[in-house]
């Protein structure tokens, strides 16, 4: 069981995102808790205001100190311990499937979903634990990453998935990518299943997939190989496969 809080200024985006499918039953069975907790009902600002000009002058406002921590301390409040609580932001380490995990270890999360141009740098410093951003582009606000990690922790979680079989082996695991997949009709637009998935020999299919695998981490994601755990076998398969010209490739 995981307890997700996000401390943002449109909640209902939250709720809206991870209410629905599968995040929406696993929240329903127990597995995990998402609770989006808005800025605006801890500012003290006589107009609900959170943002106010940057000191310096500058483009844009930057959301106030008071708000945000306020309704970040309400959360620790009711937490037994200090939560981990990830700002989301492009200054941040990028996440990735290892994190993710990492994170799946914890019981408890508070991801802060900054706008416009940032946060006051004070109270980051006084609540921040990680710095994390979901890639090297700029978004208008923290909210749909908050989302995109709560979804890749989430499934992470066991229960949540109904077969820890599919969280397993999937893309990234073991630093592949995964096997192309098939299902009926047997031949499509003139294209045939390949012929060893209908053959029902396991062992066989396994190894096949697993090379489609390395093959195709090859082509579209060659950087992951560097860390991939391959086998000896698997490890001359791809240096002879890497010997064939292109046009026979495959
Ligand atoms: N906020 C705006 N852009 C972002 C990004 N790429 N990652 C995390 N937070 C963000």
């Amino acid at each position: 069981m995981i307890r997700f809080t996000v401390l943002t200024i449109f909640p209902d985006m939250i709720k809206q995102g991870l209410d629905t499918s599968i995040l929406g039953r696993a929240q329903a069975a127990g597995h995990i808790s998402v609770e989006a907790i808005n800025i605006r009902d801890y500012t003290l600002d006589k107009h609900q205001k959170v943002d106010d000009y940057p000191y310096g002058g500058g483009a844009g406002m930057v959301m106030q100190a008071q708000p945000v921590y306020d309704a970040y301390k309400a959360v620790e409040d009711k937490c037994a311990s200090k939560p981990r609580v990830i700002y989301v932001t492009p200054q941040g380490r990028t996440f990735n499937q290892d994190l993710a995990k990492e994170l799946s270890k914890e019981e408890e999360l508070v991801f802060l979903c900054g706008h416009y141009e940032g946060i006051d740098e004070r109270v980051l410093e006084e609540i921040v634990t990680d710095n994390i951003s979901i890639g090297d582009y700029v978004l208008t606000g923290g909210e749909l990453p908050a989302m995109v990690m709560i979804d890749a922790v989430a499934r992470l979680v066991p229960g949540v998935l109904n077969n820890d079989v599919s969280a397993e082996f999937e893309s990234f695991n073991d630093n592949l990518l995964e096997y192309p997949q098939y299902s009926r009709p047997e031949e499509w637009n003139g294209k045939k299943v390949p012929e060893i998935l209908l053959s029902g020999h396991h062992a066989n299919v396994e190894k096949w997939r697993r090379e489609q695998s390395i093959i195709r981490t090859l082509e579209r994601r060659p950087d992951l190989l560097e860390n991939a755990n391959l086998s000896k076998k698997e490890q001359a398969f791809l240096e002879e496969y890497k010997k064939l010209p292109c046009n026979v490739r495959r």
